[in-house]
């Protein structure tokens, strides 16, 4: 039986902006993300430009990824970026001891990076080495990649074939300090913190973010500890001297971290306990930023939310270091959670990440290791259908009437979950119904301008399983959707079981 719900919404009260940085991405050497996934090397029978698979970039450019975050992840603070530069014959070898035990070749480093960035059109998020590196190396790095003039390391850039300094607006200090970056506790990781930040300079126009290793999902007294340490309430100084954003990861998964679920083989219950932990992460959100708020109340430093996703077991037969999974209709209901919550924090959450972009956790392409054949996720589709939502103003969406829940472990679970924003006489509004046993009709009052034309797209399956392969690449993709229509509030949208809508507004 259907049952309607009213979604009020503000047309002229915008909030604040919702920044594109958080529709963010992560590439960390892992498994097949860099090597199979973007690089496959200039010898390739793929297309490539330069090493980098253009099948994958132009995929891609159609999520406008607004930032690239690379190379890890824990692999970052055991990557000595000097390894990654220069000829790649000479470059030397590593043992990859974080994934998979294997042995890198170092061929896809910093220039080769870059160019990925610029072929994507997206920003360049580098996170450096704290664990295993040190102070004066991260500082190298950043003259190395942002400096002009004839300094040491400009002039190595230079010999390796980049005359002009790049642009890298953020910097991360560090990964996950509080476990594979170095088993730290926080008010030592604190105190290294200051002292890299110090060193990461800006260089001619080069502004850097900096952002400090943050805490593990509802580790409070990580956040409090790092907020007290470096942000120095009442000095001199302001807030953000050592840094300008702190990170957060939070993984989705059912099961315990020995055995986290299957990809694609889920009960109906696991689903709904899935949902209810992706929508978790706004109890997450909304406590890391109250801690946030008592030391910067002006809300200058960002929460960056650099790791999130689903985080399944491993596809059988596949290297369990590799964290190869397959992505369903569920993976892109967890996303569509996410961003309702990352909308609704506009004014603190500055940016997000999700891992990882190919072929790794919650990814956005899947690329087969033996054809080379490449798959869009139900997740792909999802960051494509809110391309809108990027640096366009948040519109509260108030929700009333019938608010359909589901008890799950313990308490409810929200089957309704809902966003929008606006951008100049354009707006977007996201509907995802949890439920997977029937079908909602949401009414949308829309109140403040009125509507020229509308339209609505529908990511849906019949089976909450489903999922793209290969031989069925498009299980899962995002069609015009039909079921919408004026009503004397505004419009009125079906929503099927288990399914995404977004309703595009143009306004007079
Ligand atoms: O994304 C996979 C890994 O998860 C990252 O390398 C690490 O930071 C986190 O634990």
């Amino acid at each position: 039986m259907s049952t309607t719900t009213t979604a009020v919404i503000n047309l002229d009260v915008p909030g604040p902006t919702i920044s594109r940085h958080v529709y963010g991405h992560f590439a960390e050497h892992l498994g097949r993300c860099i090597y199979g996934g973007f690089w496959v090397g200039e010898d390739s029978d793929i297309p490539n430009e330069g090493g980098i698979r253009l099948d994958v970039v132009e995929a891609l450019r159609a999520l406008s990824i607004p930032n690239l975050r690379w190379p890890g992840g824990c692999f970052a603070d055991d990557y000595h970026w000097r390894d990654g530069v220069g000829p790649r014959e000479d470059r030397p070898r590593m043992v990859n001891s974080h994934w998979g035990d294997v042995v890198e070749d170092n061929s896809f480093g910093t220039h080769e990076f870059m160019k990925l960035c610029e072929l994507l059109g997206a920003e360049p998020y580098v996170n450096g080495n704290v664990g295993s590196g040190t102070v004066r190396e991260m500082s190298e790095w950043v003259e190395y990649l942002t400096r002009g003039d004839d300094s040491p390391m400009a002039s190595l850039r230079r010999e390796h074939g980049q005359d002009e300094p790049w642009k890298v607006p953020f910097f991360g200090i560090g990964n996950e300090a509080w476990g594979c970056g170095g088993n730290m506790d926080a008010q030592h990781y604190a105190s290294l913190a200051r002292q890299y930040g110090t060193y990461v300079r800006n260089h001619g126009e080069n502004q850097v973010y900096k952002i400090a290793a943050g805490a593990n999902v509802d580790d409070y007294t990580w956040t409090e500890t790092l907020m007290k340490a470096l942000s120095c309430l009442g000095c001199s100084r302001t807030p953000n001297n050592f840094f300008q954003g702190l990170s957060l990861h939070y993984y989705t998964h059912t099961g315990p971290w020995e055995d986290k679920g299957d990809a694609t083989s889920f009960t109906r219950e696991e689903y709904y306990l899935t949902m209810k932990r992706a929508a978790r992460i706004e109890e997450l959100v909304r406590g890391h930023a109250a801690i946030m708020d008592c030391y910067d109340p002006e809300r200058t430093v960002g929460l960056i939310v650099d790791e999130w996703g689903t985080w399944w077991n491993v596809e059988e037969g596949t290297n369990p270091g590799f964290l190869y999974q397959q992505n369903t209709l569920r993976d892109a209901l967890v996303a569509t959670v996410h961003f309702d919550v990352f909308h609704a924090f506009a004014d603190r959450v500055a940016m997000a990440n999700i891992a990882q972009t190919v072929n790794v956790l919650q990814a956005m392409i899947l690329t087969d290791p033996d054809s080379g054949a490449l798959v869009l996720t139900p997740t792909y589709h999802v960051f494509e259908m809110n391309t809108g939502h990027h640096d366009a103003q948040q519109l509260p969406v108030h929700l009333k009437g019938d608010l359909p829940t589901r008890e799950v472990e313990g308490s409810a679970l929200n089957l309704l979950s809902a966003s929008a924003s606006t951008k100049g006489d354009t707006a977007l509004v996201s509907l995802s119904n949890l439920d997977a046993e029937g079908p909602r009709t949401v009414v949308l009052d829309l109140r403040g301008r009125a509507v020229s034309a509308f339209s609505a797209r529908l990511l849906g399956a019949s089976d909450i399983q489903a999922h793209n392969t290969p031989e069925v690449p498009d299980a899962v993709a995002p069609v015009l959707h039909t079921g919408i229509r004026t009503h004397a509030l505004g419009l009125e949208v079906d929503l099927p079981a288990h399914s995404y809508v977004t309703v595009s507004l143009e306004l007079a």
